[in-house]
């Protein structure tokens, strides 16, 4: 949620911030701007809408500064307008901010600086911050403004990742508190970002929270939080968040839908090869009485085919839940609990809050991202890596299908500690992978997007297991093609919302378990029988009177991996007929770091 880049060197900076800008966009994609130190004056450049419109406007203008910040956002105060992009500037337009995150008493310290005479052209929490720095600056050596940068940090509350400019100082001040903020030493000069996967190739480093840096062409000095310099440990791990284009595809959303099979195949090959999964197995699930699972989005509807298949396959007890909702509602946790979080960024704050919740009642605790360097990935006992490289797209979707693989593996080794036989071998689930290989293009859903780009509403509806797919297939069709969609289990749909159901109605219908075969296909008769059209999509091989019938070739158990590409496909090709940017839905954003 906001990205935030930052060079230091011996070249033009532009290219440098502007391309990491770029690569973090799915973090935020309202606005962007840039600020820099040129004839020793802070200059400052802000736009509407991504990166493309920040490039225009800064080959405008001749900008051959080496010292530059920047910025994409996802607005959270402050509507979508030039006055509240970033970077966010002190009265005297001496300080230059970029901020990710949310600084939660921002309203009690803008009154107090408003009582001083600051005034306030945003309705940004950001903009506090440099006001706030000014006024805490004696001089602008580095200690003095780092200084400043601390007494400013103490007193806010929330979380932060901030790159500061300094008018006359060629040099990036850095901090950050529950945010990610990471450094490299390139060969072309030192930059900050908030991803890994935005830097070039060089020594990179991670911030730990309130630690300080201060980049100049010379290179990054780090502080802890007594402000003593410190050597912070270089990151030792090959860059798997490497961002590889769209590989021929017209988006990046649609390269990752095809590339499913190879984050399965890559997350089963890694976790063979290491012993991350046997270990957590082995410790946390020989005598484990509850487990608590919880997530946000896509990753949530991995945790909840999670607990279905730990009920059902192992019989544990399992409590599912939104990470947003999960302490109005907290399930008794305890030190015999495990608790579970999914997180492809391992970012989320909802997500990480509940981590620490966990914590305190000393349960033990599994986490399972696709970012080997993310807070999830530090903050949890054992931590499970799905591989399935950079995920750009803001929709999840490659990466939902590593999550199966960590799921599936992680159930059939569960099984085996607890002597119960597993419904699947692992030859099925790599044989599930190689066939969704050759599912490329379903050739009946060209016909069914033109007719589902019209309606106004969708359901996506199944029992069990099917319903739990659903979920994830309404979510990418409503977050990509702005269709409403609703996923229901079908037993539902007599309690209330049948009484929708008309001639016009569509829904998508899943069946894909043979013991709910029956009860599946009654209740597709209530459908039709109100008229409404049905889309099929089953691995059985049936006579139904529907409308289309989409096969699927895969064990009932394993059936979530095709379902969802089927679905995750349809999403892509109603937004493209739609003409919609599926790599940036619209209100959306990839890292959602803030509750
Ligand atoms: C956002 C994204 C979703 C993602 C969810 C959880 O809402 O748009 O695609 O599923 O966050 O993200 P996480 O990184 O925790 O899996």
């Amino acid at each position: 949620m906001c990205g935030i880049a930052g060079y230091v060197g011996y070249k033009v900076a532009t290219p440098f911030v502007l391309d990491c800008l770029q690569k973090l966009e799915y973090r935020g994609y309202d606005s962007a701007g840039i600020a820099f130190t040129q004839n020793d004056s802070l200059c400052r450049l802000r736009v509407l809408g991504g990166v493309d419109n920040l490039k225009r406007a800064v080959s405008q203008d001749v900008i051959d500064s080496s010292v530059m910040i920047g910025h994409t956002r996802w607005a959270t105060h402050g509507r979508v307008s030039v006055e509240n992009a970033h970077p966010q500037m002190s009265n005297h337009h001496d300080v230059a901010v970029v901020h990710n995150g949310i600084i939660e008493n921002f309203d009690n310290l803008k009154a107090e600086l408003q009582s001083t005479g600051v005034t306030f052209e945003s309705q940004t929490d950001t903009e506090i911050i440099p006001n706030m720095i000014h006024n805490n600056l004696t001089g602008y050596t580095d200690t003095q403004i780092l200084d400043a940068l601390q007494k400013t940090t103490r007193r806010l509350q929330g979380s932060f990742a901030l790159c500061v400019l300094v008018s006359k100082v060629d040099k990036i001040f850095a901090t950050a508190r529950f945010s990610p903020l990471l450094f490299v030493k390139s060969d072309y000069g030192f930059m900050v970002a908030s991803d890994l996967g935005a830097l070039p190739n060089g020594e990179k480093y991670k911030l730990l929270d309130d630690y300080f840096a201060v980049i100049s062409k010379e290179g990054i000095s780090f502080f802890d939080k007594d402000m003593q310099p410190v050597t912070l440990q270089k990151l030792d791990i090959t860059n798997t968040q490497q961002d590889e284009g769209h590989l021929g595809f017209d988006s990046y959303m649609a390269k990752e839908v095809s590339q499913g099979g190879d984050a399965i195949r890559n997350t089963c090959k890694n976790l063979i090869e290491s012993n991350a999964l046997d270990i957590a197995c082995t410790e946390l699930f020989t005598h484990t009485f509850r487990i608590v699972i919880t997530a946000c989005g896509t990753a949530l509807h991995a945790g909840r085919i999670l607990g279905y298949m730990l009920q059902k396959e192992c019989g544990i007890e399992c409590v599912i839940d939104y990470a947003s909702e999960f302490r109005y509602f907290p399930p008794h946790i305890d030190e015999e609990t495990v608790c579970i979080f999914i997180s492809q960024s391992g970012e989320t704050a909802d997500t990480l809050s509940c981590v620490e919740f966990a914590k305190t009642k000393q349960a033990r605790t599994l986490g399972i991202t696709n970012v080997p360097t993310s807070r999830l990935a530090g903050m949890v006992d054992y931590c499970i890596l799905s591989s399935a490289g950079a995920e750009r797209a803001v929709a999840s979707t490659k990466v939902l299908m590593a999550q199966l693989a960590i799921i599936y593996m992680l159930v059939q080794k569960i099984c085996k500690i607890l002597n119960k036989s597993c419904e699947f071998s692992f030859k099925d689930i790599l044989d599930c992978a190689n066939k969704l290989d050759r599912l490329k293009s379903v050739s009946k859903l060209d016909k069914i997007t033109r007719i589902l780009q019209h309606k106004q509403s969708l359901f996506v509806l199944g029992r069990g297991l099917d319903y739990l797919t659903a979920l994830e297939g309404a979510l990418k069709i409503k977050e990509v093609s702005y269709i409403h969609c609703e996923a229901l289990p079908l037993g539902e749909l007599k309690h209330g919302s049948l009484a929708l159901f008309n001639n016009d109605s569509y829904c998508i219908v899943l069946m894909t378990q043979k013991h709910l075969m029956a009860k599946t296909i009654n209740n597709i008769h209530e459908i039709t029988t109100r008229g409404a059209h049905v889309i099929l999509i089953t691995n059985m091989d049936v006579s139904v009177d529907v409308d289309y019938v989409i096969k699927i070739d895969c064990q009932d158990t394993l059936s979530p991996i095709p379902a969802i590409k089927v679905l995750q496909i349809l999403a892509l090709k109603l937004a493209k007929i739609k003409k919609i940017d599926v790599d940036k839905p619209r209100n959306l954003a990839k890292s959602v770091t803030v509750e």
